[in-house]
């Protein structure tokens, strides 16, 4: 395929188109897109305070079928449910339905907004278009910015609008914010598409600049480790943190002129003034203001080709978020101990909102079956269940695969 180290996906993919043809029948010009997820290293809970995160794309992702129509209809409909969405373009839904097609008409409605501005007067063909995937359902793994940026570039190519992926990735976003109504920070678009394989995205949230810092997918591996625990509070306990967080930040911009955000508040200032915080809150700022120096330090070690260094930086943000951030549980405590003692592992952290979900692990190639036989034994003789691990490799980013699909 033409991607170094990345996963052939050429079978999944002609099951897909094979699953296209089956629900929405036989016909020519059958294109296909594939759009990675992500998993973030390290910068936990950094992003709505503008700080640095280093996010990788993987491997797994969304797959995307589309036809052209001769008119003007489109056809939505995906292998993870019987549904199909049937409508005009010019009778594309206003309001969000609940439903999980709110993500593909919010980035609907926002390429077709690029399309105005990029070629006036020109109407677009109507699409048949399936979506699938091979991502671990509910893992944190970003399924959603994968969906909505991997959408955003079929689009693109199918009508010739020859956007920017920049543009692109912003209208993504926008589609999740506004038609989705979910207030997600620009990191997760940004990794999945801006990814370049045997990286690390450095994204800096404060001005929303990027760079990549190396890591040799051919050496290194990437594991994520489901907990299976899933709290129906981690919404509020996630918002509720966004609020601490700028409660600490309204107590101690006062003492530092100039600062903006969160990661803007030196260590000295914090130490100086935390006794005016709430103890929890002076708890919640301790974690941002040393996580930032931590993916600071964790992206000197990878810039020295030291990516030990990185995996230190890891386990340390775990304690963090376990200790001052408190968004742990004894599940993913579990399992990043596990991982911590275990040969060839680098380093092992929660990763997304924590809460529950997954765990992190960067470990050395050839570790993998040690690694995944101590987290399962040693977190089913405590919890009575086994977790799901996984590996990952990285991904180059969302594109357009091409191959026979026309004759599968
Ligand atoms: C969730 C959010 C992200 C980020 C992480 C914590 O996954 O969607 O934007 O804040 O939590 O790092």
């Amino acid at each position: 395929m033409g991607h170094g180290s990345a996963r052939d996906l050429s079978t999944d993919l002609a099951l897909h188109s094979r699953a296209f043809r089956e629900r929405l029948g036989p016909g020519a010009g059958l294109r296909l897109f594939f759009s990675p997820g992500r998993v973030n290293l390290m910068g936990a809970h950094l992003d709505y305070n503008g700080g640095p995160v280093m996010p990788t794309a993987i491997d797994r992702g969304t797959f995307i079928a589309a036809r052209p129509r001769s008119d003007q209809r489109m056809v939505l409909a995906s292998t993870l449910d019987g549904q199909r969405l049937e409508f005009d373009l010019g009778h594309i839904a206003t309001e969000r339905s609940g439903r999980w097609f709110d993500y593909p008409i919010g980035v609907l409605i926002e390429v077709l907004e690029l399309a105005t501005d990029a070629r006036a007067g020109q109407s677009r063909c109507g699409l048949e278009i399936l979506f699938g995937g091979n991502l671990p359902v509910g893992a944190g793994l970003s399924s959603s910015a994968s969906i909505c940026v991997g959408l955003a570039l079929c689009l693109d190519q199918c009508w010739n609008l020859e956007r920017s992926r920049m543009e692109l990735v912003h209208a993504a976003l926008r589609a999740e914010r506004k038609f989705v109504g979910v207030q997600c920070g620009i990191m997760d678009p940004y990794a999945v598409g801006f990814a370049r394989e045997n990286c690390l995205l450095w994204l800096d949230c404060k001005d929303a600049s990027l760079d990549y810092l190396p890591l040799d997918a051919q050496r290194f591996s990437i594991a994520v480790a489901d907990t299976g625990v899933r709290r129906a509070l981690a919404q509020g306990a996630f918002n509720l943190r966004v609020r601490q967080c700028e409660e600490a930040f309204a107590g101690l911009r006062r003492h530092q002129e100039g600062a903006t955000c969160m990661r803007d508040i030196r260590l000295d200032v914090f130490e100086a003034h935390r006794h005016e915080l709430d103890p929890v809150v002076a708890r919640r700022a301790d974690h941002v203001i040393h996580e930032v120096a931590r993916t600071f330090a964790a992206r000197d070690a990878l810039m020295r080709n030291d990516p030990a260094g990185l995996g230190v930086e890891m386990v340390r943000a775990h304690e963090s978020l376990r200790d001052l951030f408190e968004v742990s549980v004894p599940e993913l405590d579990q399992l990043v101990a596990s991982a911590s003692v275990c040969d060839g592992v680098l380093g092992a952290r929660l990763t997304g909102a924590g809460f529950g979900g997954c765990a992190v692990v960067l470990l050395r190639k050839g570790a993998e079956a040690e690694l995944a036989r101590r987290l399962e034994e040693d977190f089913s003789r405590r919890f009575g269940a086994a977790p799901a691990v996984d590996f990952f490799g990285g991904d180059s980013g969302p594109r357009e695969l091409t191959g026979a699909w026309d004759g599968v």
